[in-house]
């Protein structure tokens, strides 16, 4: 298999200052693509923004003998997530790709959590992949080829305990690049999504020391990488990945049980047969629906 390579495609990446996102752009420069770093540069939790990071990455690519600009503009602004992607337009003429990667965390137990916290996760998550995709996709449709690459996580996908907020945005994530898919298709726009295990200042509290490195970023960047190039036909789906692994994520539904008098002692009475693991994996609401509607028939 000869070498998978983006030349001539514009990529931008979102938080790509530290971690994951860093290695991203890294990888797909590496490979010939001219990527837009983008990074806020801010602290974990969101506070405060440099222009450090995303110059830093930008600087190493073009020192490796890549093509990067940087940008340190916010994402979670409307503002700011057309200035990624006009940073695109400026420097290289197009925008090819986007990957939404840039994240914060303010985790607190539920009952303690605030409303700030929790906007404040869902803004730059949801509101910031939401903003950068809507400001490429016209130029993603106008030139009919675009690849979406969002970023969930196995807390969004599975749950966590402290992490309502950034739970409910990283599955919002997963709706939100299944529409996404659905509304691309026509032009050629793929939208997939992955829920990466990795060793970042993110994780590095919560991961024994020995898994440093193999947790590593450089494990993830592959599969970003497959997801935004030109060959890859899948979209609307979810990866877990970490270590090397790569897995399909499926969101499915079970066979079902109904009847013409559904009533709440009819429930707790089938509750066996409602909970069946049998999956159908319907790829867009109107299979769930046709589920629904031949059961009747
Ligand atoms: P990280 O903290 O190293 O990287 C996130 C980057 O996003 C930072 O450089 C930060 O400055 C940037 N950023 C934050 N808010 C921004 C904004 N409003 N505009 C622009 N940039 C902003 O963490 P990591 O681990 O590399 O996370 C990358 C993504 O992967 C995040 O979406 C995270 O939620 C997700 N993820 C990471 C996992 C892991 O195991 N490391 C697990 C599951 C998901």
């Amino acid at each position: 298999m000869p070498d998978l390579r983006f030349d001539g495609k514009v990529a931008v990446v979102t938080g790509a200052g530290h971690g994951l996102g860093r290695s991203h752009a890294l990888l797909l420069a590496e490979r010939g693509a001219k990527v837009v770093v983008n990074d806020l540069g801010g602290a974990l939790d969101g506070s405060g923004a440099s222009t450090g990071p995303a110059g830093e990455v930008a600087d190493l690519i073009g020192k490796n003998g890549g093509e990067a600009v940087a940008s340190a503009d916010n994402v979670a602004t409307p503002e700011g997530a057309q200035a990624v992607v006009q940073a695109a337009i400026d420097a290289f003429g197009r925008v090819d790709i986007v990957v939404n990667n840039a994240g914060i965390l303010r985790d607190r137990s539920l009952g303690k959590m605030t409303v700030e916290e929790f906007d404040a996760v869902l803004a730059v998550h949801v509101r910031g992949s939401f903003l950068v995709t809507r400001a490429a996709f016209p130029h993603m449709k106008e030139q009919a080829y675009g690849r979406v690459v969002n970023t969930s996580s196995p807390a969004g996908l599975f749950g966590n305990f402290g992490q309502v907020n950034y739970s409910t945005a990283k599955m919002g994530l997963v709706g939100m690049t299944k529409s996404v898919a659905i509304e691309g298709a026509r032009a050629n726009i793929k939208a997939n999504a992955i829920a990466p295990i990795a060793w970042t200042r993110m994780t590095e509290s919560l991961f024994p020391a020995e898994f440093e490195d193999k947790l590593t970023p450089g494990r993830i960047s592959p599969l970003v990488a497959f997801l935004a190039h030109e060959s890859c036909e899948a979209s609307g789906e979810v990866f877990s990945v970490g270590g090397g692994r790569v897995a399909r994520v499926f969101v499915a539904e079970g066979p079902g049980w109904r009847t013409d008098d559904l009533t709440i002692e009819a429930i707790h009475d089938n509750w066996d047969a409602i909970m069946v693991e049998e999956p159908h994996l319907p790829t867009k609401l109107g299979e769930q629906a046709t589920a629904s509607m031949t059961a009747m028939l």
